[in-house]
């Protein structure tokens, strides 16, 4: 019989139903091939309501009642509590999965959450930045002290190995900076630009597949980028920084005239995302900057990502992560998840 770990679920909006849609579709071969069973116990939002069942929620009813918006309560077997911490102290799991909105400035109240949930006994995987680069020793720290982990290998990149990369197969190799396009927004819009559209058509185009927000600002200013390097910057380079401490420009100085004469001259304007020591200490930059065929950036096309790492022993490591979505995010969670439990 395949082992059984209870689960709970803090936010339910894309990555939160993409996760539950990848356990169910996951579940028979986690059984037979590592022995593991994924139940679900628990799942609280912002304002579709929560639902505890400490035998297990029905995960594909959960999808539909929230999918036609009604409450998840109807789904609870208790009285569901009405925020994250109580909720975290009532819902009997060993695993608080952190799936809410990002604070780039504060990290909250994600932050107090996964503290909760550390304190409570529980393992934390989170795809959020906010805590990781608002609270990285600290809730690293706290993990430790409880005998417990906290996992945040979605938070750059998606599902794409980056956090676990540096912690077993880069043993012993220290990080020297990075290089890379980790705004997917922003790689779709200038490519939509460079393609003839203006920044408002692009922005419309990336609104109406979901990948624009209605306030593209995040994106667009560059504060989604700055927070990445912020994150890699703190988790791999082990120096604490904020995302106001990137040295940050967005796109909205690009014009179609700019593009259009870099691509006479065979270069195109990249999203630039980077962190390297200097004499002067560290700099990190998230900047618009030409780069040429000869870069690998150069090919990173619509929402896909890359990053080049630069290593003591590998001057040049690259990933590339092509079109990633929600169902990646979703991978990286369950990665971290596999990954606690140490299965082979
Ligand atoms: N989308 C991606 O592909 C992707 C990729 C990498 C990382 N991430 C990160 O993953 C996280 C989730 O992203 P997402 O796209 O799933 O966001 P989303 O669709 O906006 O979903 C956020 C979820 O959190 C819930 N929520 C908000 N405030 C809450 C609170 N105080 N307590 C409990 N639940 C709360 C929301 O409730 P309602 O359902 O009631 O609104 C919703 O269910 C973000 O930090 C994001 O940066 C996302």
């Amino acid at each position: 019989m395949p082992k059984v770990h209870r689960l709970c679920l803090v936010g339910f909006g894309n990555v939160g139903q993409a996760f539950a849609r990848l356990l169910l579709k996951k579940a028979p071969e986690l059984a037979v091939r590592y022995g593991v069973s994924a139940t679900v116990t628990g799942i609280i939002t912002g304002s579709h309501g929560a639902a505890i069942n400490p035998e297990g929620l029905n995960l594909e009813a959960a999808l539909d009642v929230y999918e036609t918006g009604k409450k998840l309560d109807a789904l609870s077997t208790v009285d569901p509590p009405e925020e994250a911490q109580t909720f975290i102290r009532t819902c009997p799991a060993e695993f608080m999965f952190e799936v809410t909105p990002v604070d780039p400035h504060r990290g909250q109240p994600a932050l107090q959450t996964i503290k909760t949930a550390l304190s409570a006994g529980m393992h934390v995987i989170t795809a959020n930045k906010g805590p990781v680069v608002h609270g990285y020793q600290a809730l690293t720290e706290l993990a430790k002290q409880q005998g417990l982990r906290f996992m945040f290998e979605s938070a750059v990149m998606d599902g794409a190995p980056i956090f676990s990369l540096f912690r077993q197969p880069l043993v012993g190799a220290n990080l020297l900076g990075f290089e890379g396009i980790l705004n997917s927004c922003t790689n779709l819009l200038l490519g939509l630009m460079e393609a003839g559209k203006t920044f408002e058509e692009a922005l419309d185009y990336g609104r109406s597949i979901g990948i624009t927000e209605t306030d593209p600002s995040n994106d667009v200013d560059g504060w989604d980028a700055a927070i990445k390097v912020a994150a890699l910057v703190t988790a791999l380079m082990g120096i604490p920084l904020t995302p106001q401490e990137v040295d940050r420009t967005g796109i909205r100085g690009i014009t179609p005239e700019m593009l259009a004469e870099a691509k006479l001259a065979g270069e195109r304007w990249k999203l630039v995302c980077s962190a390297e020591h200097s004499p002067n200490g560290l700099v990190a930059r998230v900047s618009p900057q030409r780069v040429g065929p000869e870069s690998p950036l150069y090919a990173v096309n619509g929402t896909s990502s890359y990053c080049q790492f630069k290593l003591d022993v590998l001057p040049g490591l690259g990933i590339l992560e092509y079109n990633p979505g929600p169902e990646t995010t979703a991978y990286g969670l369950l990665a971290d998840f596999l990954n606690i439990l140490e299965v082979q």
